[in-house]
């Protein structure tokens, strides 16, 4: 079951934890517009206050595209400053989940082109289906990426290999994308949602605070200079210490018997 209040994307129901966010534009093959990004804003605005997810996944509607990319037709004739507004909002909508407690899963479905790749960036992790094929097309349309291409990518993949996608506009298979590091796993088209809910179900394991927390120290701290982002990790291993799942992990442990965390 999905919730109809959004008109570009679908936000099913969590089973047992776990909910699907499915860009949902497949005519154009799921390409973001302005409406898109708000409503992804918004999905994900939703799902950072629902206790019952614990997993997002996030993929694209249709077999052949997770997103490719930007809407061209809709900003081609764009000035400055609507283009700034469209950035903006991009960056305020990807943003959210790096600020979701929840750990996000980018099932790249096909197509991942310009704002694809950086809404897949943007994600906790990436599974890429063998008939995917990345890309940041953007030199070639006369712009730059402009949705966190020039930032994300560069942090997962190097600055040379960013800048080569970014140049080249070539587009990569899954297997490079494989061995590049953009993607983290490779699954065949109909293994694709099963291999994320795999992950899902192990992450759903361990101490949902924990997941979060430590989520939160690993790209606060990437973004800081080492002294500081280590004494971010000190401080944020120190308050598990005051919490419930603490006790309850450790206890487990000790005394060889299954853990029930509580998220307290
Ligand atoms: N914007 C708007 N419409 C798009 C689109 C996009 N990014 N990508 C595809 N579509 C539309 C096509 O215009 C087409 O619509 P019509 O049927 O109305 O003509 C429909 O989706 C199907 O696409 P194609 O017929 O082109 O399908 P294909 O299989 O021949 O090619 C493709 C697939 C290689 C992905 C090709 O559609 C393509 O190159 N798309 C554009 C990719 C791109 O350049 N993305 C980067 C956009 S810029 C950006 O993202 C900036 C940024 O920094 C965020």
């Amino acid at each position: 079951m999905s919730f109809e209040k959004y008109e570009n994307v679908l936000l099913e129901e969590p089973e047992e934890g776990i909910a699907v966010l499915t860009v949902n534009r497949p005519k154009a093959l799921n390409a973001l517009n302005l409406a898109t990004l708000q409503d992804i804003g918004d999905a994900l605005r939703e799902v950072k206050g629902r206790d019952d997810i614990r997993v997002l996944i996030v993929t694209g509607a249709g077999p052949k595209s997770f997103v490719a990319g930007a809407d061209i037709k809709e900003m081609q004739n764009d000035n400055v400053t609507e283009a700034l507004k469209l950035s903006k909002l991009a960056h305020s909508s990807f943003g959210e989940i790096e600020h979701l407690p929840q750990f996000v899963i980018a099932a790249v479905n096909g197509y991942a082109l310009g704002g694809g790749c950086e809404l897949a960036s943007s994600c906790d992790m990436r599974i890429g289906s063998t008939t995917a094929k990345v890309g940041q097309p953007e030199t070639g349309l006369g712009i730059i990426p402009g949705f966190g291409g020039t930032q994300r990518l560069t942090r997962l993949v190097g600055r040379d290999k960013a800048k080569e996608m970014i140049a080249t506009c070539d587009m990569i298979d899954a297997k490079e994308a494989y061995r590049i590091g953009l993607f983290d796993e490779i699954a065949e088209p109909d293994e694709l949602m099963d291999k994320a809910k795999d992950i899902a179900h192990k992450v759903m394991k361990n101490a949902p605070l924990s997941v979060a927390r430590a989520k939160y120290s690993v790209d606060r701290g990437a973004d800081l200079p080492l002294d500081v982002a280590v004494d971010l990790e000190s401080q944020i291993w120190a308050e598990m210490f005051g919490t419930e799942d603490q006790k309850e992990g450790m206890a487990g442990f000790v005394e060889k018997r299954p853990k029930h965390f509580t998220g307290k």
